[in-house]
């Protein structure tokens, strides 16, 4: 059977999944990203371990193609990341051709969040849909939109950077410029930050302990002390939760579309910023009130926010599905 290669290049893992056409996924290998290292180094990780994983299947099927996700604004036409707010040094590498000519294959070079809205609507919530956006909290918060069944990628490609809207006007500076983006509100990056204010601010001894372990101080385990009943974490997630409904309320008075599907590390956080987070879609958003799933009778269109499927393996799933697609269609059975 044909498979296919997906890439995720984040700012903590680089994974590496071999993924067959009907979905199976062969083989995943995950290595720690050393962006600290240079772009060379990352570049150099990311080829020698493609190579394994099509050396181990050659045998298997006929490769597609690869497809790689990269955290930050890919321009569509000259195959280079323009900028990318949390991989210092990329920007402008003419990252396709470079790992084309590196691994004398079919390259496609997509945004990650964008990817990671492709692996929803290929296998995760999108699947019954044509129309979905994504949110991935991650490292950064990145956006996919897709729009009758295809990415939509605006004039350049760099369309649906939704971790740059604009939350809170006069907000923390973020990694592009502006002031007050969700990126600043709802990444794993964020909640950090956020965790070190409240200590700074002697707001939580379990806080304070735990940032103590800088190597360990995660969204992972802020979340853990949030669920044990520590306020400060608490209140970290209530800005998450009301940051990311803010954002969600305004793309959907935009689009009206059916979906919305919120992935990343962060979301698995889910029950901790959920009801903040529909409290203000709700408040925001005329559109969602008229067609939430509660409003609405059986078999009536609605809007509908839900967490990912396919977990942290939404962006490898849709990068490996890039290869399998020509121009946003399907070039075999889903
Ligand atoms: C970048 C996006 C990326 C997102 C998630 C943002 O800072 O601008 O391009 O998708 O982080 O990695
Ligand atoms: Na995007
Ligand atoms: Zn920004």
């Amino acid at each position: 059977m044909s498979y296919a290669i997906g890439v995720d290049l984040g700012g903590t893992n680089l994974r590496i999944a071999a993924v067959e056409e009907r979905g199976t996924l062969l083989e995943k290998v995950t290595l720690g990203t050393q962006v600290q290292r240079g772009r060379e180094y990352v570049v150099g990780q990311m080829t020698d371990a493609i190579r394994h994983v099509t050396t181990k299947y050659q045998d298997h099927g006929k490769l597609i193609g690869i497809g790689i996700g990269v955290p930050g604004f890919i321009d569509m036409d000259t195959g280079t990341v323009r900028e990318s707010p949390n991989l210092p040094g990329w920007s402008n590498y003419p990252v396709h051709k470079d790992i084309e000519s590196r691994l004398g294959t079919k390259v496609i070079l997509e945004n990650d969040a964008n990817a990671a809205a492709m692996g929803e609507k290929w296998l995760g919530a999108g699947r019954d849909t044509d129309d979905m956006v994504m949110y991935t909290l991650g490292t950064g918060v990145g956006g996919g939109i897709i729009m009758a069944g295809r990415l939509w990628h605006g004039m350049n490609g760099m369309a649906g950077e939704l971790g740059h809207h604009t939350v809170l006007p006069d907000g923390h500076i973020c990694g592009c410029g502006n002031h007050g983006c969700l990126e600043q509100y709802a990444s794993a990056t964020a909640v950090v930050r956020m965790a070190r204010e409240a200590v700074a601010n002697g707001l939580s001894d379990a806080l304070a302990n735990a940032s103590r372990n800088d190597v360990e101080f995660s969204s992972k385990v802020i979340y853990q002390l949030a669920i044990q009943g520590d306020k400060a974490a608490q209140e970290i997630f209530n800005t998450v939760g009301h940051s990311i409904g803010i954002a969600v309320a305004n793309m959907v008075n935009a689009l009206n579309f059916p979906m919305y599907v919120i992935g990343g590390g962060v979301a698995s956080a889910w029950d901790a910023f959920h009801n903040p987070m529909m409290e203000e879609v709700r408040k925001r958003s005329f559109i969602y009130r008229v067609t939430a799933p509660e409003a609405v009778a059986a078999g009536q269109k609605r809007t509908i926010v839900t967490r990912a499927l396919l977990g942290g393996d939404a962006g490898l799933f849709g990068a490996a599905r890039l290869p399998m697609v020509v121009n946003g269609e399907s070039s075999a059975p889903a």
